[in-house]
């Protein structure tokens, strides 16, 4: 899999938005030429580079944006991007299938969705983990080359700001179960990221969740039963809805 799968048009309103950002709030107004005429340290072209020719632009590329290209440009900015169907083609890129965006469009969401079909043991999630996973996270999860996959903090208290020595956890610190299958699917093990199918993650995440003592040893995962369980910290989180401003660091 390559790292070019945006949508062409997409791939372009980014490339073009980081450019307009550049540029300030206001379209240029052609000030440049007068700001680098104002700035002493702009180093003067020599008569030598000022007779190079100059590179082609595409036709659509910013500085030759018309008025209503730059308004599409500014309202996909504001839409958070969502909206790209109004935008000019820049002309490079390329479109990006339904089927490799489909191949992208994995995640999981804390109520299930997007869950695939499968199902897998606690039993069976144990020897793909000790396969795949033990030497980077322990026999147990209790971590050795890296981090702990399991463990909670007595009490199933959240003591994280006041104490950093507590371990961050699976068990105790995830809110969402689907997360790790989520997390397991998409980046593990580190070596192979996105090698496992289905049945296996489902599998390892039960296993995973019967290290934290959330599942029983016979127990099996799929996408009803997973968004069931409910993590020890799901509560401790509060949605973050600050919209800027002196407290946002
Ligand atoms: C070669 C070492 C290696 C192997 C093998 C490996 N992992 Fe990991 N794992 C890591 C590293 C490193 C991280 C931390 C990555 C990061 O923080 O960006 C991690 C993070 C994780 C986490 C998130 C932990 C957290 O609290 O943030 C989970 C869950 C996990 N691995 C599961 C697995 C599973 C399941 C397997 C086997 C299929 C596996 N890993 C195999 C190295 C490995």
């Amino acid at each position: 899999m390559g790292g070019s799968f945006l949508p062409a048009s997409y791939a372009a309103a980014a490339a073009a938005l980081l450019l307009l950002s550049a540029c300030g709030p206001e379209p240029s107004t052609g000030s440049s030429v007068v700001a680098a005429e104002d700035d002493a340290a702009t180093p003067v072209p020599s008569e030598a580079s000022s007779s190079l020719p100059r590179p082609e632009l595409h036709p659509g590329m910013p500085g030759l944006l018309n008025d209503a290209e730059l308004e599409a440009l500014r309202q996909a900015r504001e839409g958070g991007l969502r909206d790209i169907a109004g935008l000019p083609d820049f002309g490079f890129g390329e479109t990006a299938s339904p089927e490799r965006i489909a191949a992208w469009d994995i995640d999981i969401g804390p109520d299930g969705e997007g869950l695939p079909p499968g199902s897998g043991s606690v039993e069976r999630g144990e020897t793909l983990y000790r396969l795949q996973c033990v030497q980077c996270h322990g026999a147990r999860g209790e971590g050795s080359q890296f981090e702990a996959l399991a463990g909670r903090v007595p009490g199933d208290r959240f003591p994280f700001s006041e104490d950093r020595r507590y371990p961050i956890t699976v068990g105790s610190y995830w809110p969402y179960a689907t997360t790790l299958f989520d997390y397991i699917r998409r980046a593990m093990p580190q070596a192979a990221p996105g090698s496992l199918p289905p049945d296996d993650v489902y599998a390892l995440t039960a296993f995973i969740l019967q290290l934290n003592g959330l599942l029983e040893s016979g127990d099996s995962l799929d996408a009803e039963s997973l968004p069931r369980i409910r993590m020890p910290a799901r509560d401790r989180f509060v949605r973050d809805d600050r919209r800027g401003g002196p407290e946002v660091r």
